[in-house]
């Protein structure tokens, strides 16, 4: 093994802060990885967008993480994963680790017979969860529920807001209705309202949020290919660096709110 190339940064992404919830997985699961996010704020949200613009961002931020170099990528965004992760994986010469509505685990683990899926309308309309249900959904109802306007307002971490509440209570009421007692959170900015989330549905129904099996499945393709950090755990300030291509002021008031502390964001500008 190359430790040059074992010891290079993790690049991790998403089209704002969602892919943050990610990161706190794959930050507690692998404490000696260095990571580097990039929030493509200056686009965000993905879930309302085309799957060429999506697509063409998700190229751009690769060809700027593969210069750093990074020595393997997480699409830490459903609807870019869904949308992109085959050219994505065709244009870069790193492992790409991307994530999917966790349909599968929701599949198995619901009582009641029927699972509430939470997604952008990009991922909700996709090929790719339409398959997952035709393969995990035979003997159960999956219902998908495209939510607009959400990601936008956790951008602007308003995450226990009346408003937002309300438009959760909206979103949630005819899974709740239909006999849903599992909800799998289908983009990584909903775990940022999953105490909000649980609230409306009661703790006699399981949400789902996949940031610990993203991480897990990182740590396991590592080791496959041998790309597993030989350093010591780093310190917390100095192992995670963060890219932003939206105005740094604001991005960086949202990032500390969500990540915990005071976090310095670098700006970028890609094509
Ligand atoms: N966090 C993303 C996801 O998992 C994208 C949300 C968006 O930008 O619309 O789908």
């Amino acid at each position: 093994m190359n430790s040059n190339i074992a010891n290079a940064p993790i690049g991790v992404f998403d089209s704002g802060v969602g892919g943050l919830t990610v990161l706190r997985a794959v930050h507690h699961q692998l404490p000696s990885e260095r990571l580097l996010y990039v929030a493509d704020s200056g686009h965000a949200p993905y879930g309302e967008r085309n799957a060429d613009y999506i697509t063409s961002r998700c190229l751009d931020i690769a060809r700027f993480l593969q210069k750093q170099p990074v020595k393997a990528m997480v699409v830490a965004c459903n609807t870019a994963s869904v949308i992109a992760i085959k050219q994505l994986r065709e244009s870069c010469s790193v492992p790409i680790v991307g994530i999917e509505p966790a349909i599968k685990p929701a599949a198995q683990a619901t009582r009641s017979g029927v699972v509430g899926v939470l997604a952008t309308s990009q991922t909700t309309a996709s090929d790719g969860v339409k398959k997952l249900c035709e393969l995990y959904g035979k003997d159960v109802e999956v219902i998908l529920k495209p939510c607009p306007g959400l990601v936008d307002r956790i951008e602007r971490a308003e995450l226990n807001t009346a408003e937002t509440r309300q438009m959760l209570i909206t979103y949630l009421s005819p899974l709740l209705d239909a006999g849903a007692d599992t909800i799998v959170l289908g983009c990584t900015h909903y775990p940022f309202v999953r105490d909000v989330i649980q609230s409306i549905v009661g703790d006699s129904v399981t949400v789902i949020e996949p940031g610990a099996a993203v991480a897990k499945q990182l740590s396991r393709r590592l080791d496959e290919l041998q790309l597993s950090s030989t350093m010591n755990p780093c310190n917390e300030e100095s192992r995670t660096s963060f890219y932003s291509t939206g105005e740094v002021g604001d991005v960086t008031k949202i990032i500390s709110s969500l990540w915990g502390r005071s976090v310095f964001i670098q700006s970028l500008r890609t094509t």
